[in-house]
């Protein structure tokens, strides 16, 4: 993992060569219209605030879990207790972020989707909510987290969510064989440059010419934007928009030259 300054400066190294918030200069229609009507879209969906009011009383909860930690996803477990609002700090996906998924999903109206690392299930909550006759697959490790990621989906009525529990090693191929097709999947569990890579060829198998996969915190440590290069470079990616925080990448074939975009968000 890099540190906070290394993160800085890569930061601002994007920062400074990404294209501007609205987009001038970006020639690929497909992008354009991403930026205006996706990226840049401030309305306000019903879901937001019953959603965020559970991360508020997520960073709250004093009360203490004991978890699996998977480190940085390797296999070698040991159990922490961890205070419910330290995790929810450092864990989900910011409100920012979470709701730019929720306008991908609620655009594209993916019917399949895949998310690995539920944590509280925060994002899962704005995936689901964003097509609600889709179906959530979502994989979390942690049996004491994935409670509380049930409570929540409870909580907020969501019923197009099946939170699978166990280590990905064996959830997630399990559930891969079962699924004809992955139309959305984002991997957020395992920051690691092997792991990431083999979630990477995993998903290509079940994807087709619509599938979105969204990679969490490619920037996050030397491996991380290592994976991210192979992945931008593979041959079945045409076009990729990295938001340093998060890449997306699109798997089109009718983008006849494969693209990649730097935007800021
Ligand atoms: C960053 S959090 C997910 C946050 C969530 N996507 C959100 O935005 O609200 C990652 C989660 O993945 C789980 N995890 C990490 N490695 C895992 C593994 N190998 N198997 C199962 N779960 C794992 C952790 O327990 C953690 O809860």
């Amino acid at each position: 993992m890099y540190s906070a300054f290394q993160l800085a400066q890569k930061y601002l190294n994007y920062y400074s060569t990404a294209y501007n918030s609205k987009g001038h200069g970006v020639h690929s229609p497909f992008v354009f219209h991403f930026i205006k009507y996706i990226k840049n879209n401030n309305k306000k969906a019903e879901c937001y605030k019953p959603i965020e009011d559970i991360r508020k009383l997520l960073l709250q909860n004093n009360s203490f879990i004991e978890v699996q930690d998977f480190g940085a996803g390797s296999s070698v477990i040991k159990t922490n207790s961890r205070q419910v609002k330290k995790i929810a700090a450092s864990s989900l996906k910011h409100k920012k972020f979470a709701q730019l998924l929720y306008r991908i999903v609620e655009y594209y109206q993916p019917k399949t989707m895949v998310e690995l690392g539920t944590s509280f299930g925060i994002t899962s909550a704005y995936l689901a909510s964003a097509h609600r006759t889709a179906t959530l697959y979502t994989l979390e490790g942690s049996p004491a987290i994935a409670a509380i990621a049930k409570n929540n989906f409870q909580l907020l009525g969501l019923k197009n969510i099946q939170l699978l529990e166990g280590d990905f090693k064996n959830t997630f191929s399990t559930l891969l064989q079962g699924l004809p097709a992955v139309d959305f999947a984002f991997v957020d569990g395992n920051h690691k440059k092997q792991p990431t890579l083999e979630y990477f060829e995993q998903l290509l198998k079940k994807a087709h010419n619509e599938t979105i996969l969204i990679f969490d915190d490619i920037h996050w440590s030397a491996q991380m934007e290592e994976a991210w290069e192979i992945i931008k470079q593979h041959n079945s990616v045409t076009l990729s928009i990295d938001l340093f925080f998060i890449g997306i990448v699109f798997l089109r074939k009718d983008f006849k030259v494969k693209q990649h975009f730097s935007l800021r968000f």
